[in-house]
């Protein structure tokens, strides 16, 4: 059985309501999911997942200047090498996600793989299009 580990942050429910329709998903296609806010994480976690799922909302400008909050970062700053793990991220946001994805990847940069696919959502509702983003990232 492949094995996903979904790691979020959020402030106001949204995007933690994104990663459980993520979990329940992944959950349907008989993947084994361990599903941790950032405060729970403990190194250690990753080891032998097949999957990475890093989530966190959209903080920014509203119109530039997106970025994690500075909850995620001090996380980023202290992950462990999970270098072997196919990785995506995801976010929701109100307006633009614009630098979002890009300074996620920066902060991990050596720490993950390169994420091989994005998903993001203002509602944090699992679409039809991200289910098919998770078919092929999972395949
Ligand atoms: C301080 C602050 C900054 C935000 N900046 C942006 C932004 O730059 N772009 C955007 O689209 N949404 C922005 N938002 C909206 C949030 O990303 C959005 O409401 C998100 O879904 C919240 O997720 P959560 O419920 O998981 O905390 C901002 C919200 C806050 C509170």
């Amino acid at each position: 059985m492949k094995k996903a580990v979904i790691i979020v942050h959020s402030k106001t429910g949204i995007t933690r309501m994104y990663a459980e329709e993520i979990e329940e998903y992944l959950q349907g296609k008989e993947i084994e999911v361990v599903s941790v806010s950032i405060r729970d994480y403990r190194n250690g976690l990753c080891g032998d997942a097949d999957y990475l799922l890093l989530g966190c909302w959209t903080s920014g400008l509203m119109f530039f200047m997106q970025h994690p909050d500075k909850e995620w970062k001090t996380f980023a700053s202290h992950f462990e090498d999970a270098s072997g793990t196919k990785t995506m991220m995801f976010t929701t946001y109100k307006i633009l996600t614009g630098s979002m994805f890009r300074t996620m990847t920066k902060l991990l940069a050596g720490k993950t793989n390169p994420p091989s696919a994005f998903l993001k959502s203002r509602n944090g509702t699992l679409s039809e299009n991200d289910k098919s983003i998770l078919d092929s990232f999972c395949q």
